[in-house]
């Protein structure tokens, strides 16, 4: 062959091969075959978003981590925040480990160097800059390079349960506190109306159990008909078959938005299609029947009932089947959970699934404080003392409640029976305290 020839090819070749990667960046939807490896677990749900922290070219947005953790960072004090590391003792350290770049300790689509929570750095690396620790506190001497986050002492961003004070403070209370109950929710404000006649169109066929179900809801005692889930928009009343979840936001706007923040709900966030068991890459076990099932706010509520003790056991267990969701059953919690459901137990008393996951907590709602439901399961998993302070210590002393979670085979079990690891920490603060 001619070497002209061969340069025609090479040409076409080139625009051919060109073409298909500048449609591929530009037009088609699916970018996936530009990742370098998967995506962490943290993060897989949103990768087909890459512009949810890619530049339209390819490199990482300068401020891509703190658009979406921002205010977790503040509202956990952050104990590393990028403004202490400018002075020049601080600075110094940087050249150990960059900590003013996230990227530096949690990688993206690197699965073979990234652990546990998403971080790429080894268990010992708070020694770099810690080295000294022992000058300072005598009672650190001989402590072993990787246990500062390890023996449940300290994080890295979150160290509000596990300050010495607060240790201190919360040294030696009773396994079971006197009277074991978690915070009343706040009731919304009630517009009682009886609405003797809801509106809808005649074609919509309605059995008896959905009018049923809607009559006897909180909705209905609400005066919320038919037509406020089931309108087009406020002006415009045609009917809509299946309202989504952004029908419910237009009143439960704080429900919503935690939602999104969470693995249950943040591909909606992207305006990706919702999240179902079949699209689960971690691991965690599901029903089989429960591959096609998906999460919006009418997993758990459904559609017209809005019971909401169902949506904190029942509903959970329509989808998660790994060991610890299936232990549940078997345990005091459930037990407890139980006799209040039944009406024998008192009110709060109980230990639903809901009760670690979707704890109820004070928030800034449209200006008012508020004690709501939050609807970010994802927000109190890790690291666990955030849920030690959130929710066992209503009920339980500080040093049972974080032994308890530094148990993994008793987080397996579902906390049926006592914890079996030492938590030195406390006595080194009884030590202190003498
Ligand atoms: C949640 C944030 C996030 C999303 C979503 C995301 N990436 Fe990334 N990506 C990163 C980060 C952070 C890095 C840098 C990793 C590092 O330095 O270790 C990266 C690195 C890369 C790299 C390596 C090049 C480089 O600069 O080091 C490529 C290629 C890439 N991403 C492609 C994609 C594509 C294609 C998508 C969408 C299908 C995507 N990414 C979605 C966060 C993300
Ligand atoms: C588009 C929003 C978004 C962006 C951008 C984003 N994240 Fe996330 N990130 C989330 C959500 C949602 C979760 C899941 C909720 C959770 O686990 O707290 C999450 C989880 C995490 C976790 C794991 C938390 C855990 O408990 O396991 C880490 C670490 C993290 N992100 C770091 C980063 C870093 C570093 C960047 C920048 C490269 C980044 N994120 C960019 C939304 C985002
Ligand atoms: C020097 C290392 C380092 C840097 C830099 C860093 N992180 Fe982390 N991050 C960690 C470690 C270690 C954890 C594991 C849990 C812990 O110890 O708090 C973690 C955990 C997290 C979590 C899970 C929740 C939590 O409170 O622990 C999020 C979210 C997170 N990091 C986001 C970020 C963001 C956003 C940045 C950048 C502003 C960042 N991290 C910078 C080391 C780092
Ligand atoms: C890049 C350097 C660097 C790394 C890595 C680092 N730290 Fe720090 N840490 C600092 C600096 C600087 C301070 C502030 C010192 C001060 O205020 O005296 C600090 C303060 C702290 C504090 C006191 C927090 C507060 O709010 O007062 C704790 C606890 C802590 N670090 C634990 C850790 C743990 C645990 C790790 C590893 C998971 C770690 N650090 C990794 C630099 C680092
Ligand atoms: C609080 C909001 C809300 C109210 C009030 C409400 N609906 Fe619905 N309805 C929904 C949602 C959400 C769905 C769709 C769920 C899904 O995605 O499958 C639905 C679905 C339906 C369906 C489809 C069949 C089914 O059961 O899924 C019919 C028919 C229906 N509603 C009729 C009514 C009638 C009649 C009333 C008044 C008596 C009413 N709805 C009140 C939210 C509401
Ligand atoms: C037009 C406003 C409006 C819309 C739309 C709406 N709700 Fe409500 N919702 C209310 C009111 C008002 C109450 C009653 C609050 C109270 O009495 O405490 C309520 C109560 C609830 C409750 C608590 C029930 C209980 O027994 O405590 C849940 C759960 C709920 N709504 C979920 C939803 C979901 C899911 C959607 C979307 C399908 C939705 N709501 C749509 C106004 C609305
Ligand atoms: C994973 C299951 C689940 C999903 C998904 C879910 N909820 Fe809930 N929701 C609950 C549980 C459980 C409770 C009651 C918890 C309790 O009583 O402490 C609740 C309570 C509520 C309440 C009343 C109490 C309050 O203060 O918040 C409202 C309103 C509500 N949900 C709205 C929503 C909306 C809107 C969505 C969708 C954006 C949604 N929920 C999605 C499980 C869920
Ligand atoms: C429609 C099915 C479905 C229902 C109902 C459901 N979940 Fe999930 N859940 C999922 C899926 C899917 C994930 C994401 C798993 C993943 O990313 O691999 C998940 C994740 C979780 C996680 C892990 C979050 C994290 O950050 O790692 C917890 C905890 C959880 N769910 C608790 C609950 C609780 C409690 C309920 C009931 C109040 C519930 N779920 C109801 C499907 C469901
Ligand atoms: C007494 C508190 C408590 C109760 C009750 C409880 N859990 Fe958990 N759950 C936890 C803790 C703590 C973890 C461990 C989080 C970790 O290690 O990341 C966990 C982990 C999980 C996980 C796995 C999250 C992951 O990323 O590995 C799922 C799913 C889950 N729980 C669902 C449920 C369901 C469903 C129920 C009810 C049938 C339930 N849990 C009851 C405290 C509880
Ligand atoms: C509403 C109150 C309440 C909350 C919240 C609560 N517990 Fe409990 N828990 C109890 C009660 C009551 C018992 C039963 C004590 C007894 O009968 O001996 C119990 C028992 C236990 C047991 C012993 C179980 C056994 O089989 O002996 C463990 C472990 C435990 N809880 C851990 C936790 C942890 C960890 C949390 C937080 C994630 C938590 N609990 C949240 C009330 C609560």
């Amino acid at each position: 062959m001619s070497q002209y020839r061969l340069w025609i090819i090479w040409i076409i070749g080139s625009i051919y091969v060109s073409g298909l990667l500048s449609y591929w960046m530009f037009f088609s939807e699916d970018k996936t075959q530009f990742l370098p490896g998967d995506t962490s677990y943290a993060h897989y749900q949103i990768e087909l978003k890459c512009s949810a922290c890619h530049e339209e070219w390819g490199e990482v947005k300068q401020n891509a981590c703190m658009d979406c953790h921002e205010q977790q960072m503040e509202n956990i004090h952050d104990s590393h925040p990028k403004t202490k590391f400018n002075t020049p003792s601080t600075k110094k350290m940087l050249k150990k480990v960059d900590a003013t770049r996230c990227v530096s300790c949690h990688q993206e689509h690197k699965p073979e160097s990234t652990d546990h929570g998403n971080v790429s750095q080894p268990s010992d690396f708070c020694w770099h800059c810690h080295d000294n620790i022992a000058e300072e506190r005598p009672s650190h001497e001989g402590v072993t390079f990787d246990s500062c986050s390890t023996a449940g002492c300290h994080n890295y961003h979150d160290n509000r349960a596990l300050y010495e004070d607060f240790v201190a403070k919360h040294l030696d209370e009773p396994n079971l506190k006197e009277a074991p109950v978690v915070e009343a929710k706040e009731v919304y404000k009630k517009i009682v109306k009886i609405i003797q006649a809801p509106l809808f169109p005649g074609d919509v066929a309605v059995t008896e159990e959905l009018m049923r179900e809607w009559h006897d809801s909180a909705h209905a005692a609400a005066g919320i008909d038919c037509l406020q889930c089931h309108r087009t928009s406020e002006k415009d009343s045609t009917w809509v078959k299946k309202p989504n979840y952004q029908v419910c936001m237009e009143c439960h706007e704080q429900e919503g938005q935690d939602f999104q923040m969470g693995h249950h709900g943040m591909r909606l966030a992207h305006e990706l299609s919702p999240m179902t068991p079949g699209m689960s890459r971690s691991g965690l076990e599901f029903k089989r029947d429960a591959k096609h099932k998906e999460l919006t706010c009418v997993s758990c509520h459904s559609s017209h009932e809005y019971d909401v003790q169902k949506a904190a056991v029942e509903a959970c267990l329509k989808c998660h089947n790994d060991s610890h969701s299936k232990k549940f059953s078997q345990s005091k919690h459930n037990h407890l959970w139980l006799k209040e459901k039944g009406g024998t137990g008192l009110v709060n008393s109980g230990v639903s699934c809901a009760t670690c996951h979707m704890p109820r907590v004070l928030k800034d709602v449209r200006g008012e404080e508020k004690i709501v439901v939050e609807h970010n399961q994802s927000a109190n998993l890790r690291p666990h003392d955030i849920m030690v302070r959130q929710v066992c210590m209503d009920c339980h002393g500080y040093e049972f409640s974080l032994k308890s979670l530094a148990d993994e085979a008793l987080i397996q079990r579902n906390f049926i029976g006592q914890p079996e690891v030492d938590l030195e920490t406390f006595d080194w603060v009884r030590e202190r305290n003498k």
